[in-house]
């Protein structure tokens, strides 16, 4: 199993050190256009498994030969949000550097499963979907597995209950238009709305659209990493150990809930060849407006990659 990490800044990086903690490869690349970086962190990294007790071989480079026939290749790379920039605002920088680390992967990695992260996400995962011209089992992306990870920890918080015992899912776009959908949200096997007001509940849904912001108010450098790369190790460990996960990523859509050629979060299975199933739920009335609201926000970035 060989893994390379596109982009050495905080996701990328600790992203790396993860799968490298974790062993969820032989071979483990960190790729960055930063000269020394990724070589300097990939050395510390490579260095530190001796404490770790792991033995993955990581390494770090400019160049895209090193990272030939990698198995799964992560996308990270990418400017991130500054305080009062919205996700959006990054397109029209981070789709030019999506386009050439993809086109980059697609050749020396043809038979990759690609894992994309960078921002403005959905439009991103669409980029890369049509630079490579891989199968959309093998594309997809990073967010959903992220804003219900917060959205967990939220409720959770609330509760003063385990983080364990929180079930949750979240549809849409990684935007702020994204859908938590509190009735699929269970605690122990409870519906949530048994357990909070719609009041609570509506001010737990709003603090996880707002969640990435919140963070990058605080740091004011840069964005979430520590949840972020959490994320991508579920749907990392799901492909390599063929667990048959069921996560929310940002898939492609083909008629599932009425939309077509857009990615976008829904519940997929996630094994060995990437995308297995999409699961599609029964919503009401509500839930689908708001999934409609979010599919409009998501078609317009995807228009302004210009690619359709
Ligand atoms: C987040 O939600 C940066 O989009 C990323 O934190």
């Amino acid at each position: 199993m060989k893994i390379t990490v596109v982009g050495a800044g905080n996701v990328g990086a600790t992203l790396a050190q993860r799968i490298a903690d974790m062993e969820l490869a032989n071979e483990c690349v960190l790729i960055d256009i930063l000269e020394g970086i990724p070589q300097g962190k990939a050395l510390d990294m490579w260095e530190s498994m001796p404490c770790r007790g792991s033995d993955c071989r990581i390494t770090g480079t400019n160049d895209y030969k090193d990272t030939a026939n990698s198995d799964i290749v992560v996308i990270t790379a990418g400017l991130a949000r500054k305080p009062g920039m919205s996700r959006d605002d990054l397109l029209n920088k981070n789709v030019e550097i999506v386009k050439s680390v993809t086109a980059q992967v697609a050749k020396h990695s043809p038979n990759s499963i690609l894992v994309i992260v960078s921002n403005p996400l959905d439009a991103m995962v669409y980029t890369a979907f049509k630079i490579s011209g891989f199968p959309p089992h093998r594309v997809f992306g990073m967010a959903g597995v992220l804003d219900t990870a917060r959205y967990r920890s939220f409720v959770a918080l609330e509760l003063g209950v385990s983080t364990k015992d929180i079930q949750a899912l979240v549809l849409g776009g990684h935007g702020d238009t994204m859908v938590p959908l509190p009735r699929y949200t269970m605690v122990g096997g409870i519906p949530l709305p048994e357990l909070l007001s719609n009041e609570r509940i509506e001010a737990i849904v709003e603090r996880t659209r707002k969640g990435g912001g919140e963070i990058v108010n605080l740091l004011k450098t840069g964005s979430a990493f520590y949840a972020t790369s959490s994320a991508v190790i579920e749907m990392v460990e799901s492909i390599v150990k063929d667990k048959k996960r069921i996560l929310p990523c940002a898939a492609y859509l083909q008629g599932e809930y009425g939309y077509k050629d857009i990615f976008m979060g829904v519940p997929i299975k996630i094994g060995r060849k990437g995308v297995e199933k999409v699961f599609e739920l029964k919503l009401n009335a509500a839930e689908k407006a708001a999934l409609e609201n979010s599919a409009n926000a998501v078609k317009s970035l995807i228009k302004d990659v210009k690619l359709s």
